[in-house]
């Protein structure tokens, strides 16, 4: 089965970039959030981020209005009907997500494939809540999705080879490259992600140096394009500290719990990036003024 119209739910900073990425590489995308302020948010991010690649040679202006001409925003689930695919974004909270889930299943062709962008949560939970638990598959996203070239295509124990396959050949369709994980939790790159910050954030709390001196060591040291802090500022302190309750409820490993000082900047509101401050401070465009 081939994919041509793509659904998203969501329209995040994942669920936008997920449906850019979509939409670049010529597939026709259907985009679902609850509110219209929603929706002209996620176009918003969409618009700029095209602007930024034709600024930098890899697109035309041509190309960037077409993609942004094969996204449709929508309130309402019901409009997803005829996608071959469908990427959930939402919160990461199982619950949302399959509420949502149990939705798109009366309104989706028998045949349609249903993936989750989640990070921590476990696919066959969410395949389990629907009645196509072989055509259900994870399909995770990395944060830029149009810079990041990764998708971790996770394989439940109920998901079909069939499924794998095509979702394999729709990942390279967007000119990612496709790994496939088995579903545990974090499956690859957040399982390994996830304790190496944790272990930076102890790090800062022992003293062992600034967080200036702890990125730096990590970006010359072994080439990464942020340090450990950077780049939780950039992903959001809440997102790294719920991630880390969830990893630690699963695995009852000390490594992955979320340090005190996580929890406590998570409780004061420093996110990151997002709240215009966290190991550092932004303003309001997110650039670093510190
Ligand atoms: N859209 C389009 N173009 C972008 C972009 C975006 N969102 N972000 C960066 N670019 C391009 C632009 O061409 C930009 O040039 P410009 O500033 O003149 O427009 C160019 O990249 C360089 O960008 P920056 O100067 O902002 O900075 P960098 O060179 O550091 O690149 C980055 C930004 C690509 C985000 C890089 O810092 C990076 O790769 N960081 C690591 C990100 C990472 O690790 N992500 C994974 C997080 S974990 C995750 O997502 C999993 C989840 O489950 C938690």
């Amino acid at each position: 089965m081939g994919i041509e119209k793509v659904g998203v739910v969501g329209f995040g900073a994942m669920g936008s970039g997920i449906a850019q990425v979509c939409a670049v590489a010529g597939f026709h995308v259907r985009v679902r959030d609850v509110e219209q302020r929603f929706l002209d948010r996620g176009r918003d991010r969409i618009a700029e981020s095209l602007a930024r690649i034709v600024k930098a040679g890899r697109l035309t202006d041509e190309q960037a209005r077409a993609a942004l001409g094969r996204i449709h925003g929508t309130l309402a689930l019901a409009d997803l009907a005829d996608c071959d695919l469908v990427v959930e974004a939402v919160v990461e909270e199982i619950g949302a997500k399959n509420a949502v889930f149990a939705e798109l299943d009366e309104v989706c062709g028998p045949a349609a494939i249903f993936t989750s962008n989640t990070s921590s949560l476990t696919i066959v939970e969410m395949a389990t809540a629907t009645r196509r638990a072989d055509r259900f598959a994870g399909l995770h996203f990395f944060n830029p999705p149009m810079m990041m070239r990764l998708v971790e295509i996770v394989q439940a124990i109920t998901t079909s080879d069939a499924t794998i396959e095509v979702l394999r050949s729709f990942v390279s369709r967007l000119g990612h490259t496709g790994v496939v994980s088995r579903d545990t939790t974090g499956f690859i790159v957040n399982r390994l992600l996830q304790p190496y910050l944790n272990s930076a954030v102890r790090l800062l709390e022992q003293g062992v140096a600034t967080a200036e001196q702890i990125d730096a060591a990590m970006k010359l040291g072994l080439g990464h394009p942020m340090g450990p802090l950077e780049l939780i500022d950039y992903t959001g302190v809440d997102i790294i500290y719920h991630i880390g309750n969830i990893f630690f409820e699963e695995f009852r490993d000390p490594a992955l719990a979320p340090p005190s000082l996580l929890r406590r900047m998570y409780l004061a509101g420093r996110l990151g990036v997002k709240s215009g401050r966290g190991f550092y401070e932004y303003d309001v465009k997110g650039k670093r003024k510190t």
